[in-house]
């Protein structure tokens, strides 16, 4: 094969950050950008003689992302590349393809739920054989490699079209196109009971299904409709487009508000959902009920048994830091474990490789098991109607009884978006400095009992993860959170996490907001938001 090795420089800023590098499309697609993280990973992978997956959400700049990795993955001696038809894959089906096919990893290229085009923003996941993110040693060396990178290498041979499934040549490399959904669908047939989700539907059970014209569209269609039986049209938006529509693929109730909508109508559906652009979240609703991330994530830890691919029990529940802990009271009625995380999946993976958690969950909106590595949306969903059809009651019910027997974790997340960043980080570095100042003061009538930065070590190979977030923990058991977001592309996102317990025989009935206005009122007071960002109200409210 011709090789051809270009020159290049060192690129500033290809750090990834909670998931892969994501940069705006522009940026992504500047010359030598694309090229130069990619080498950077080859160089730190040991490419030679190995097999890798690669797809992507589909979004703007998908497919020549996917001809550039090719034609360098050739170069750099990779032996075979597995590729969704279309240069398509959903975040969860990547992660199984690489543990189905016992691959040495894969190449995922998405910017998940941030909006796509060529305004929008590109990024580009490396994930390891076990099916998650590269962790952080891998990334570190990979940044670092990015900072010294002097040339990359790419055949000179075009890449094959991906439009068709079969086997292709690109120099000694085999480049085989797969259907991306089969493998995928086929995993959830082990793990759910389609014939109890099937007769619910055939009985009259209703649902909407919000692809946000991402990637789960085709997955969704397959999965709910042709083999479950939903009525055709129950998925909508389910055309993966380059620019999501228009739209912003993340499904909370301020981006999914037509879902909203809709499940807020007194006939409308029995039960909604919504996944984002790379399939990996997800959001729960029911008939005039959206049940928050985390309490989904408790509600799936208590009833996963009810699921044929759970039936032996679970071993233990994950969560992140800033996700509620209304699912440390699931794991300890049930007897496991709880793990509490810095935020991003890549942290649950030693857990679950190691056996000791079995489903994990965060704030924001993702929930999964050890099916993969990654977070999966349309797993929820099959979770949620799994359990909907063994118990036989609506998605409120269910909520009631969790709360009745568990108590009610009111949870509520407020972002304020595109801050500028120096406001942002003298914020953060400001509030860590009044850290040990804070404990016994009160602030909107809550007492401080105790300031925290958040560092953990890893229960299982004991790695360090330090400055994960400051947590307030307030008389009376509320706790506010305040990190910086690590997915955006444009100035900085302050997330202020609030939850409030309410005890099995209090108060279950609330408006979440109202039964927080004072843990916000309260952290908002230490830590100056609105006086030092000038905002009043969050931009994005869960
Ligand atoms: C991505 C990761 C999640 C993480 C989330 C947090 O979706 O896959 O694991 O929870 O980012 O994003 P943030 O913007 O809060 O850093
Ligand atoms: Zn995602």
């Amino acid at each position: 094969m011709q090789i051809t090795t270009h020159a290049t420089q060192p690129i500033d800023g290809q750090k990834p950050g909670t998931s892969g590098l994501r940069k705006k499309t522009e940026v992504f697609s500047q010359a030598d950008y694309l090229q130069n993280y990619v080498q950077a990973i080859f160089d730190v992978i040991e490419p030679e003689g190995r097999t890798y997956v690669l797809g992507g959400d589909g979004r703007y700049f998908n497919d020549p992302a996917i001809a550039t990795i090719l034609r360098m993955a050739a170069a750099n001696g990779v032996r075979k590349m597995i590729v969704g038809q279309s240069g398509l894959l959903s975040t969860p089906a990547a992660s199984h393809l690489i543990r189905k096919y016992e691959t040495d990893g894969g190449f995922i290229l998405s910017a998940s739920h941030n909006p796509g085009g060529p305004n929008g923003d590109f990024g580009l996941k490396f994930n390891i054989p076990s099916g998650g993110p590269a962790p952080e040693a891998v990334t570190n060396a990979i940044h670092a490699r990015t900072l010294e990178i002097t040339e990359y290498r790419t055949s000179r041979d075009e890449a094959p079209t991906v439009d068709q499934i079969g086997r292709y040549a690109l120099g000694d490399m085999e480049v085989e196109v797969i259907d991306p959904v089969a493998d995928y669908a086929d995993l959830m047939e082990t793990l759910f009971d389609f014939d109890g989700i099937r007769e619910l539907i055939a009985t009259g059970f209703t649902l909407r299904f919000d692809a946000m014209h991402a990637v789960t569209g085709p997955y969704a269609v397959e999965i709910l409709e042709r083999r479950l039986g939903a009525k055709s049209g129950s998925v909508v938006n389910g055309r993966p487009s380059p620019d999501f529509g228009g739209g912003h693929p993340d499904p909370n109730p301020v981006w999914a508000r037509d879902l909203v909508g809709h499940m807020m109508d007194p006939d409308g559906p029995d039960f909604g959902a919504a996944s984002d652009g790379d399939g990996d979240r997800n959001m729960i609703m029911g008939r005039g009920i959206y049940v928050t991330p985390s309490d989904s994530l408790a509600v799936i830890a208590a009833n996963a048994h009810l699921a044929p691919g759970y039936a032996g029990g679970i071993k233990g529940i994950a969560r992140s830091m800033p996700t509620s802990a209304a699912a440390d009271r699931v794991a300890r009625k049930l007897g496991v474990e709880a793990h509490e995380t810095p935020t991003g999946w890549k942290f649950f993976g030693t857990l679950l490789d190691a056996g000791r958690a079995t489903i994990c969950g965060e704030e924001s909106a993702g929930t999964g098991s050890n099916h993969v590595r990654e977070k999966d949306g349309l797993w929820a969903v099959l979770m949620w109607l799994n359990i909907i059809a063994a118990r036989n009651q609506t998605v409120q019910q269910i909520m009631d009884d969790h709360w009745a027997e568990y108590g009610r974790t009111y949870y509520s997340r407020h972002d304020y978006e595109e801050v500028d960043s120096d406001v942002a980080s003298a914020l953060m570095d400001d509030l860590r400095a009044a850290l040990e100042t804070l404990p016994g003061k009160s602030f909107a009538g809550l007492t401080v009992i105790e300031a925290e930065d958040f560092d953990y070590t890893d229960p299982v190979d004991g790695s360090q993860a330090k400055a994960q977030g400051i947590i307030l923990r307030f008389e009376g058991g509320a706790r506010a959170v305040l990190r910086l977001s690590g997915t955006g592309t444009a100035g900085a996102t302050i997330r202020l996490y609030l939850e409030n317990h309410e005890a099995p025989d209090g108060n279950l009935a609330q408006d979440p907001q109202k039964a927080l206005e004072r843990v916000a009122q309260a952290a908002d007071e230490i830590a100056g938001i609105e006086a030092r960002t000038g905002r009043d109200v969050p931009d994005v409210v869960t």
